[in-house]
């Protein structure tokens, strides 16, 4: 299991690299365009702190033959990228093409689990299937991931499985229990994941029974 972060604030992901749990992150135009100044810079600023991790990035153009253009361009800013694809059937040929070249391919806007299926038939590295954008249609996003977990260990795919658009701790829950191989998580989400208020509590709580002790050293 492999935990992303899902932004492209490089100070965030500077602070929680350190937990020893990030093992990449995904940008997208929206984050990479909330942060402002020079994607490529700020991409080139990720890899850096994550010399090992997986970077994706995603193609900004719209016309297959751009995206593929722009895909292999991404591709050659680092040996850890992989570059997202949006989930349209006018980018199956380019994705396909791509992965047979070695390039790590991250299939995403995936929302159901017949696309998912469809990009590992076309060999890809990773789909990114969005639960939570999903939900917010009142579909029940996170049924897609056992499902697409059956059906790649049926078939013997090897595309990892993304888990993506993560809102809360019980999506982070049932990801995991589900067999997700990779969850990519909001920087608020990895906060609210790594506290535990009943963990802050036990510590306070040791903390003030061991000075009645009054032990000046131990061991
Ligand atoms: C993942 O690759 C996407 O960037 C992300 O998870 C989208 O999440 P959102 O639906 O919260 O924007």
């Amino acid at each position: 299991m492999k935990f992303f972060l899902d932004t492209a604030d490089v100070k965030a992901i500077q602070k929680w690299a350190e937990t020893g749990l990030v093992d990449g992150v995904t940008t997208n135009p929206t984050h990479l365009s909330k942060e402002g100044g020079d994607p490529k810079k700020k991409i080139k600023e990720i890899i850096s702190i994550l010399p090992k991790g997986d970077i994706s990035v995603e193609v900004t153009e719209q016309k297959p033959e751009a995206v593929y253009k722009q895909a292999r361009a991404i591709a050659k800013i680092s040996k850890n990228i992989s570059v997202k694809i949006p989930c349209h059937s006018d980018y199956y040929p380019v994705i396909g093409k791509l992965a047979k070249e070695g390039i790590s391919v991250n299939v995403t806007l995936v929302f159901t689990v017949i696309q998912a299926a469809m990009m590992a038939r076309l060999g890809v590295h990773y789909v990114s299937p969005f639960i939570g954008r999903l939900e917010d249609i009142d579909v029940d996003g996170m049924q897609l991931l056992p499902e697409m977990r059956e059906i790649f260990d049926l078939y013997g795919f090897k595309t990892e499985i993304l888990a993506a658009s993560l809102r809360s701790v019980p999506h982070v829950h049932d990801a995991m229990l589900a067999g997700a191989d990779v969850l990519t998580l909001p920087i608020s989400l990895f906060e609210k994941m790594v506290q535990n208020p009943l963990t802050d509590r036990g510590i306070e709580m040791f903390n003030a029974d061991w000075k009645k002790l009054g032990v000046k050293q131990f061991p």
